[in-house]
């Protein structure tokens, strides 16, 4: 097993990086905001294999919050997440401090004009905004050849891949497959928020999703009857409100009538006071 280092300081672990790469050495770099799941992990296993050194870093990013969302209650848990980042081999945990990351004064955001204006950022509107900067100036930090993101977060991924591309940033991002509790609820941090009771109604999105891929095999390939069956599964639990069921085009994110080629089909929905998030791409 190889020891892990702490880098909190942004100075330190750009030196650590640029000593790296003078040596030759590749990096590969996982951004979290930790309390770290299978999830996660599987995205340093394709990190590990990627490059000669492997950072994860652990930010929750004020940045990304809305002002009635968790930032305040987003869950921790240190000591456990050190311990996972050991078992993974990971070389570098980089574990900034807020102060060193917004200082005061502060003011230079990196934002898109279109990735944004679907699906997630509708209902959360700096909530991009906030993920690209960090993620930008995270890059800058770390200095990484590949960054490796999930594609739970689909849009984010597609935010970040154009960023990447928009900016001439000289780094490769990969994106790595959903990782699913047994029964098929997505993994996610936030599902240690759900009562025992809310979590069987989390699976909804999961089931609602799988419903839609049988519809489409029997050869309805309109989008709204789909999106109509989804919809009336995930209704059919209590204590669940619909942020948006939606087909669409998986690099523009432009919804889709006739399925033709494949789509993606994303959801996010509250269960209780939790919103959570799932997708699957439907394949004609
Ligand atoms: P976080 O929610 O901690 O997720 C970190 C990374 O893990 C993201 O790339 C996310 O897509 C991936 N991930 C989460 N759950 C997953 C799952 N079930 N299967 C596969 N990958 C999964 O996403 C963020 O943090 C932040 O927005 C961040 C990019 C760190 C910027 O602050």
């Amino acid at each position: 097993m190889r020891d892990i280092e702490i880098i909190n300081t942004i100075k330190e672990m750009q030196r650590y990086s640029d000593l790296a790469r003078r040596d030759g050495k590749t990096v590969a770099f996982v951004p979290t905001m930790g309390f770290l799941h299978e999830g996660h992990l599987s995205l340093m296993k394709k990190g590990r294999e990627l490059a000669d050194i492997l950072v994860v870093s652990i930010f929750v990013n004020p940045a990304q919050f809305g002002p009635n969302e968790d930032l305040a209650s987003y869950p921790k848990n240190i000591e456990r997440d050190l311990e996972l980042l050991i078992q993974e081999g990971v070389d570098i945990a980089f574990i900034p401090d807020g102060k060193e990351i917004y200082p005061k004064g502060f003011q230079t955001y990196a934002e898109l004009k279109n990735l944004p204006n679907h699906l997630c950022g509708l209902s959360r509107p700096v909530f991009f905004r906030g993920v690209a900067t960090v993620v930008a100036k995270l890059f800058n930090i770390v200095k990484p050849h590949f960054a490796v993101f999930g594609q739970k977060d689909f849009q984010q991924l597609l935010i970040i891949k154009q960023m990447v591309k928009d900016l001439n940033l000289d780094i490769e991002i990969i994106g790595a497959p959903i990782v699913r509790e047994k029964d098929g609820l997505a993994m996610s941090s936030r599902n240690s928020y759900l009562s025992p009771e809310q979590r069987i109604h989390a699976l909804f999105l999961y089931k609602a999703l799988k419903k839609a891929g049988e519809i489409l095999k029997n050869g309805v390939r309109d989008s709204s009857k789909i999106i109509e069956e989804a919809t009336a599964l995930i209704k059919s639990c209590s204590d669940t409100s619909i942020d948006y069921i939606k087909i669409c085009d998986p690099e523009t994110l432009e919804d889709i009538k006739m399925i033709e080629k494949p789509a993606l089909m994303a959801i996010a929905v509250k269960v209780g006071a939790t919103r959570l998030i799932d997708n699957m791409i439907l394949n004609p």
